[in-house]
């Protein structure tokens, strides 16, 4: 071969180098192409092969025809790699649709709910995955609701166990969330499963442990056939849920003149676990619901027949609850407006939903 043939060979070669490289839509299919042309093996790479077979004043020359040749398709190669890499990006781009403007933003979770609504938020989630709803009744309530159809008649003693906030029309603030459960026995009838939470108002004095407003959750649950057995049940499941560990408990007669029998339902102790310590002041045991079934006369007044239907109800603190669960010692930290007392997203269990805040 002479440098003629050789020159010929090599712009050839770069023709068929530049349509094959052109043709490659691949990463894959480039580095095939590239090994075909340059590398040991590829074609130029042979020709440098004949480089010994030139007269030894012609190899200069053979060599510099050999390596413009092998870095004009270098060059190719390069600027072919960079077009397929860049047509891919975008395709992937494309593909995955990485970003959609269209779509509706997603709210960040802000802010700090106070302690009270964290808690309340938990039950209704527990109560409404077992078939309860959430309803609420007024504040401001007639004596009717708030006593006599609860069984407290006029001059009944346990009228003095909550010391009413009279209104000037003579109606009053409610003292507990009971007087929801006669509104929604006559809004809905039997069967009836529904929980209540709310404010509630009592002339109290303050001190650590007691206010004038704070939280309950009313609950009720009336069908044919419930028994104390369906109570305990699902008390038990509450304070499981909620404080997100099996916790024993027990039934301790108490009197409510709404509920026949009327039980206290106790805990055993967060701290000492029912060993006995300073909080639980060494029983071993907490106070935390009192229930009962619910009495003939307030099914009756709730518009429902008493030999059809029996019920559950009861009546729990709240606020309370969230000072035990959050720890905070002073129940007027609760009503003083202050930030520090708020808890935060992160603290809190169960699915947050401050959208809604
Ligand atoms: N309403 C009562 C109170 O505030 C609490 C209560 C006790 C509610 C027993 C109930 C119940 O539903 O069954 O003191």
């Amino acid at each position: 071969m002479d440098i003629g043939e050789l020159e010929q060979k090599l712009a050839g070669l770069e023709q068929d180098a530049a349509r094959a490289l052109e043709a490659a839509a691949s990463l894959e299919e480039w580095r095939t192409a590239r090994a075909r042309f340059l590398g040991k093996k590829g074609y130029i790479g042979a020709l440098m092969g004949t480089l010994r077979s030139f007269e030894r004043e012609q190899r200069a020359q053979v060599g510099q025809l050999l390596n413009a040749a092998n870095r004009r398709v270098t060059e190719l190669c390069a600027e072919h790699e960079r077009r397929i890499k860049s047509s891919q990006a975008a395709a992937d781009v494309a593909g995955a649709e990485l970003f959609d403007p269209t779509l509706p933003g997603r709210r960040p979770r802000l802010g700090s709910v106070h302690p009270v609504t964290a808690v309340q938020w938990e039950i209704e989630q527990i109560f409404q995955r077992l078939g309860f709803t959430v309803e609420t009744g007024p504040e401001m309530e007639f004596e009717y609701y708030n006593f006599e159809a609860l069984n407290i008649p006029a001059m009944h003693p346990a009228r003095d166990m909550q010391d009413t906030f009279w209104l000037k029309s003579g109606m009053l603030l409610r003292t507990h969330t009971s007087p929801v459960q006669i509104r929604a026995m006559k809004r809905f009838g039997a069967p009836l499963r529904v929980i209540a939470p709310g404010r509630c108002f009592r002339c109290e004095t303050l001190d650590a442990s007691h206010e004038n407003t704070f939280h309950q959750v009313e609950g009720l649950m009336i069908d044919r056939g419930i028994s104390v057995s369906h109570m305990i049940a699902v008390l038990h499941l509450l304070i499981r849920e909620v404080f997100g560990r099996e916790l024993k408990v027990r039934l301790r007669p108490g009197f409510f003149p709404f509920v026949e029998p009327g039980f206290e339902l106790d805990m055993s102790c967060l701290l000492c676990e029912g060993k006995g310590c300073a909080t639980c002041k060494r029983s071993g045991w907490i106070e935390v619901l009192p229930c009962g079934m619910v009495h003939p006369n307030v099914l009756r007044a709730g518009g429902i027949d008493p030999h059809e239907f029996t019920g559950f109800a009861f009546g729990l603190g709240l606020t309370r609850l969230a000072m035990m669960k959050y720890g905070i010692r002073d129940i007027r930290v609760l009503n003083l407006g202050d930030l520090r007392a708020l808890v935060p997203p992160s603290r809190m269990s169960g699915p947050v939903i401050a959208e809604s805040c």
